[in-house]
């Protein structure tokens, strides 16, 4: 558990316990501040589904100076409630439990804006205002096969929550199919294609608040009031092929159990270290053979042949995955490990 852990530990990094959920300080900060200069304050949501730590998001607030964050989940929502995160939350999702989005609404000290696409989850949101305030978005399809509507039931669903007595804030579509495209001018293409279809749903549908995007389109909006965008804080090989000005912050250290002649080695980072669905992860001077439950079989260039004991470092492909995989991120500065952040929003 990570709760019988101090929040500060006087370690370096080759001392930790593996594998290890690393984050390196400088780059985060980096990233942080790379952000905030194109897009500061709450013309930037950032995705605490990227991250999973209300310790990370008290110090993108603090630092970045982003006062509203979204969720994925009622987990993540409730989490950041009680932290005291709470100033302007949307949970960019769609739910069905009005027990819980209510409970939640009862709690915040602030208003919690939920998204909906469907006469079902419109009616979760207006029952959930029987406890407290909750607004919505109505959440738009912009071109990715999930969840989202077509700006005529965008215009109905807002009639509608208005003549409820419910605040409708605006639209938000979120251009999943497009963020990872390492063609930049193809994502420019497809930003402007999906902008169109969340142009006419606002368009009938008015509010203040227009939201879409992530990392891979951060800089390709030029309408939105709002870009929701969460993996550039920590990063991945994957988004590390566009070329965009964030550091890769995170890695994990393991250490290598076993050698196996000329071959290969395998150290104590596997599946369950990783998210991977966009593949391996990478490694410095070593290339990865494949991933199992606890291990990872690599092989290696240049006569860098590991010896049993060795650390190394992986860096995943995709950020979001991995980092529920671990209990707590250990925070570095260089080599010395600074504080270790507890990843409390982790699963769901
Ligand atoms: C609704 C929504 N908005 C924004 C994002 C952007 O996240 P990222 O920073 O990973 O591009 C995501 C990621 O999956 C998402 O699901």
């Amino acid at each position: 558990v990570v709760s019988d852990l101090p929040t500060w530990l006087t370690m370096q990094r080759d001392e930790l316990p593996t594998p290890a959920l690393c984050l390196d300080l400088d780059a985060l900060d980096h990233n942080i501040d790379t952000m905030a200069a194109a897009r500061p304050d709450t013309t930037l949501r950032p995705h605490v589904k990227a991250f999973k730590s209300t310790e990370l998001a008290r110090h993108v607030r603090d630092r970045g100076g982003h006062r509203s964050f979204c969720c994925a989940t009622l987990r993540e929502m409730e989490g950041m409630v009680d932290a005291g995160l709470s100033d302007d939350l949307l949970l960019a999702n769609q739910t069905l439990d009005a027990a819980r989005l209510g409970a939640l609404a009862a709690r915040s000290p602030h208003p919690i804006t939920v998204a909906v696409d469907s006469t079902e989850t419109l009616a979760v949101a207006l029952e959930a205002s029987e406890r407290g305030p909750v607004a919505v978005l109505i959440d738009v399809n912009v071109g990715m096969p999930r969840c989202g509507c077509d700006p005529e039931t965008a215009a109905a669903l807002a009639a509608r929550a208005r003549s409820a007595g419910l605040e409708v804030r605006g639209v938000m579509g979120y251009e999943g199919h497009v963020v990872g495209n390492p063609d930049r001018g193809w994502r420019r293409e497809q930003v402007a294609r999906s902008m169109a279809v969340l142009r006419e749903a606002h368009a009938l549908v008015g509010g203040e608040v227009i939201s879409a995007g992530g990392t891979g389109t951060y800089d390709l909006h030029d309408w939105v009031s709002e870009v929701q965008a969460g993996s550039y804080l920590l990063m991945d090989t994957a988004y590390g092929e566009l070329g965009l000005p964030f550091r890769q912050a995170l890695s994990v250290a393991a250490t290598v159990l076993s050698v196996n002649d000329e071959h290969y080695a395998v150290a104590d980072a596997g599946l369950k270290a990783f998210g991977m669905d966009h593949g391996d992860p990478t490694m410095v001077d070593h290339d990865v053979f494949f991933c199992s439950d606890e291990h990872v079989t690599f092989t290696w260039i240049d006569g860098r042949r590991p010896v049993v004991g060795d650390r190394v470092t992986l860096y995943p492909a995709h950020v979001d995955p991995t980092v529920t995989c671990h209990e707590r991120v250990w925070v570095l500065r260089g080599d010395e490990v600074i504080e270790a952040w507890p990843i409390d929003l982790r699963n769901w």
